[in-house]
């Protein structure tokens, strides 16, 4: 749904956060569906990976990039209509910092009408169809992501009948907002989300 607004939290509660246990409880509670929490943490731990490795930020500041990538997704199984307005308005209501808040309504422009301006933000909207897609990639693989080259996935991304739902469009646009070239965020992704099933 379209938020209908692009300011997002207080910024007097900036640094507030979710710890880890916090935010993986919400995510229990909140997204029953293994499969859609198994996305969630994904993005989450690629979101870090990136904060610390690329933009070297201190840690802090990289638990902000993975609170927001776990979270992105929490209301969609139970509030589907109202995606992504329910979890934003829970975390405003939790004093979240604001620039995680608007990084979960960043994570796809066309649908909920705010433009990702920050590095956290343009990241997530890369992050994220292209994290699934390579997840689905690696569950035909006998060997999962053991061994997956980058070949492989932007093969399969030109083979409409792979993966269908996910939209190749947006990929692009998001990688189209960043610097990086697309080849090397799935490197960075197959190398990121092997640990987390
Ligand atoms: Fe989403
Ligand atoms: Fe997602």
């Amino acid at each position: 749904m379209n938020l209908g607004r692009t300011e997002f939290g207080d910024p007097a509660n900036s640094g507030n956060t979710l710890s880890e246990a916090e935010a993986l409880a919400l995510l229990q509670d909140w997204v029953p569906n293994e499969r859609l929490q198994l996305h969630m943490r994904q993005v989450g731990a690629v979101m870090k990976a990136w904060a610390l490795e690329m933009e070297n930020l201190p840690e802090a500041v990289a638990h902000q990039w993975w609170l927001a990538g776990v979270l992105h997704d929490a209301d969609w199984e139970k509030f589907p209509d109202a995606h992504c307005r329910v979890i934003i308005e829970e975390l405003e209501r939790r004093k979240i910092d604001p620039a995680v808040i608007r990084t979960i309504a960043s994570h796809g422009p066309a649908h909920f009408g705010v433009e990702p301006g920050t590095a956290m933000e343009k990241m997530i909207y890369v992050f994220d169809e292209l994290s699934g897609f390579i997840h689905a990639a690696a569950l035909i693989r006998p060997t999962r992501y053991e061994g997956m080259d980058v070949k492989s996935v932007m093969k399969k991304l030109k083979t409409a009948s792979f993966a269908a739902q996910v939209n190749r469009e947006e990929i692009y646009d998001a990688i189209s907002r960043i610097n990086t070239p697309l080849e090397e965020i799935i490197i960075f992704i197959i190398e990121n989300q092997d640990a987390i099933v």
